[in-house]
């Protein structure tokens, strides 16, 4: 794997992943647009957490997930829905930890070095039932296990202050259902 060196400390993790909250929140200050932001997040983020070889964005488009802003080898493109560990995630707004991607059902391999996953849904309004879902965020590891809980309540505040920094404008027309919770004009739909 690629080493790469990173300013941030995660012997402790939990204080390693709030100085990496507190950072995104410093670089993404001001600014709202949604591919600029989400490239950031994934650039900062792939720079920052050890053993990693794979992070960024798929955003909801039509029903599918769509690859964003992310670092790492190419991806696949579109993921359906309720499909491998991003669809699952995306389809029942929670977070998915996967300790050895060969054991999940349906898991989608892009990058055979891949062995372990976290999967964390980006919501418009994180912690109501009908949030709705623009995307999720993923990251990738060439190490079995290689995230715990702290990981995932780590890049869950990660993805919350993304969210807080994108205005409802920046949600595609096909994220509607996103819109209902942050009260755009246009209907909500159905997942
Ligand atoms: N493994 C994912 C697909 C996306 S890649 O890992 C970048 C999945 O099962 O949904």
């Amino acid at each position: 794997m690629q080493t790469r060196t990173s300013a941030y400390e995660f012997t402790d993790k939990a204080a390693g992943y709030r100085h990496l909250a507190a950072d995104l929140q410093a670089l993404l200050a001001g600014e709202h647009d949604l591919i600029a932001n989400a490239a950031n997040s994934a650039a900062l983020l792939f720079a920052a957490l050890p053993e990693v070889n794979w992070a960024g964005f798929y955003f909801l488009r039509n029903g599918a997930l769509v690859v964003g802003p992310f670092q790492g080898k190419p991806a696949c493109v579109r993921i359906p829905l309720g499909k491998g560990v991003c669809g699952t995630a995306a389809a029942e707004r929670r977070s998915v930890l996967v300790a050895d991607v060969h054991a999940f059902p349906g898991h989608i391999a892009c990058d055979a070095a891949s062995r372990s996953e976290l999967v964390v849904p980006l919501l418009a309004k994180a912690g109501l039932s009908d949030a709705g879902v623009l995307g999720v965020l993923d990251l990738d590891s060439p190490l079995p296990g290689r995230f715990d809980a702290t990981d995932q309540a780590g890049c869950e505040v990660i993805a919350a202050v993304l969210m807080r920094h994108l205005s409802a404008d920046q949600l595609p027309q096909a994220d509607r259902v996103a819109c209902s919770v942050l009260n755009c004009r246009a209907a909500p739909r159905a997942l």
